[in-house]
């Protein structure tokens, strides 16, 4: 069997893993364009394999990037590919699955409209407004002087803060929380008259802000059943104590304590209503939300996994992932057998100083993983590349390094023991050192010297 993996992050490191458990010698996964981790995955698989009888599954990068929809096209139709899973959003939103149906392909993800559910928010928002979800107050604005007004009511009313939204895809970096006039300002000048995210902000959404714990629920639906995945926590901003600018995620961890015993409601109030209107769904469904006082209110939805969500989920799922991806392409996910282990799992992003603004003076540096990492430490590359034989940092977010644990303290301990000076390393490095907090707690904290920004 051959399948295709799209995309160059840590989550579609995590993907490849986890199908490699799953396939054996006979098989090939193809990533496209894939990244530094997964070259040197496919060069050591080949060298084992040298007078062995490896059972393991052939990696192979293909230099096509993700969102060129005709290579891939091509390429899977040359190749034999039986499966594409599809990691970012912008190829789905581009009409990935809408090109490889159309030759036959088997290929797990929405279709071009049917991904307008995270490529148009103020559709989503309408969508939900209509299916009573529960969503923050919100204003969709297509001018600056509308938008600014919108704004300003937010600012003007409740608790006097609010968040603009490029209704399009703006690579993670369209959300800018505002709570004065001249942030306000900034942000839709950025986006509506400097068009900083190209087309993507000329329509913007002004939320009412919500003070709460964000979560990640995600789930695989094909249209008619739906299976959720272990809930996580991301943690968007850059630094410690939820500070800094917001980035693509530096770090994730299952079952936090936002989600716990809610996820029936979530189920009940926000993913059941939305697939209820999507009968021909396939795919992720991605549901950020913000839960306050023990009400979850949809934030937005994307319909891809998340990163780096995935990559503390993947080392966790008992079952099969090709079996689950295929179930939902042919319809029957109401027969896949899902299993997780008990275990919690806690994922530290490491990024370029300077990410997620201008970090290109600290690229190219050389990047250290051990050859052999202890157990239940798992180190998934995005960032990286192979340059003269080296592996180098490449981009913002470099490497993703995973512990496993029967508890969220031992996962904790797991991951950042094997990061630093004698293990995983490289120049100018960055990471936060409290992924976890909000469920870990102040105590524990404060055991590992991180605790003065917890109120
Ligand atoms: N974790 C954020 C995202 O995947 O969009």
């Amino acid at each position: 069997m051959n399948v295709l993996v799209v995309g160059s992050g840590g989550r579609e490191h995590s993907i490849v893993w986890k199908l490699l458990q799953e396939l054996g010698k006979s098989d090939t996964i193809y990533v496209a364009p894939g990244n530094g981790g997964t070259k040197i995955l496919g060069m050591d698989l080949n060298r084992a394999r040298l007078g062995t009888d490896l059972d393991k599954a052939c990696v192979v990068n293909v230099p096509i990037k993700s969102d060129d929809l005709k290579h891939l096209t091509y390429f899977a139709r040359n190749n034999d590919v039986d499966l594409t899973i599809v990691g970012p959003e912008a190829p789905l939103a581009a009409g990935i699955v809408d090109a490889f149906s159309y030759q036959g392909l088997n290929i797990f993800g929405p279709t071009k409209i049917e991904a307008r559910i995270e490529s148009s928010k103020s559709s989503t928002m309408r969508l939900a407004s209509r299916l009573k979800v529960p969503i923050p107050e919100y204003m969709v604005a297509e001018d600056r002087d509308i938008a600014m007004r919108c704004g300003r009511y937010f600012l003007q009313t409740g608790n006097q803060r609010g968040v603009v939204k490029a209704d399009g895809l703006a690579a993670g970096k369209g959300v800018k929380v505002y709570s004065s006039f001249e942030e306000l300002e900034k942000a839709v000048n950025e986006m509506m008259r400097d068009e900083v995210f190209g087309s993507a902000g000329k329509k913007v959404i002004l939320q009412r802000f919500l003070e709460g714990e964000e979560a990640s629920f995600i789930v695989w639906t094909d249209g008619k059943s739906v299976v959720p995945l272990i809930p996580t926590q991301d943690h968007k901003r850059a630094y410690d104590g939820d500070k800094g600018p917001n980035t693509g995620g530096m770090g994730a961890y299952t079952r936090p304590n936002a989600t716990r015993g809610l996820e029936q409601k979530i189920m009940r109030e926000i993913i059941h209503p939305v697939v209820e209107t999507l009968p021909n769904y396939r795919g992720i469904l991605y549901a950020g939300l913000m839960v306050v006082n023990g009400q979850p209110y949809l934030l937005e939805f994307n319909c891809r996994y998340g990163d780096p969500e995935t990559q503390a989920v993947m080392p966790l799922l008992k079952s099969s992932l090709l079996d689950i991806t295929n179930a939902c392409i042919d319809g029957r996910l109401d027969q896949a057998k899902i299993e997780w282990h008990p275990d919690e799992a806690l994922c530290v992003v490491l990024a370029t100083k300077g990410y997620p603004d201008d970090y290109s003076d600290n690229k190219g540096k050389e990047v250290y993983v051990p050859e052999r990492l202890p157990d239940n430490t798992i180190v998934y590359h995005a960032g990286t590349a192979l340059k003269d034989g080296k592996l180098v940092n490449s981009g913002g977010r470099v490497l993703n390094v995973v512990g496993k644990g029967k508890n969220l303290p031992v996962a904790y301990t797991n991951a950042y023991r094997v990061i630093g000076h004698d293990g995983v390393h490289f120049d100018n490095m960055h990471f936060r050192k409290d992924i976890g907090w909000r469920t870990l707690g102040n105590d524990f904290m404060e055991s590992v010297g991180v605790s003065k920004f917890i109120s």
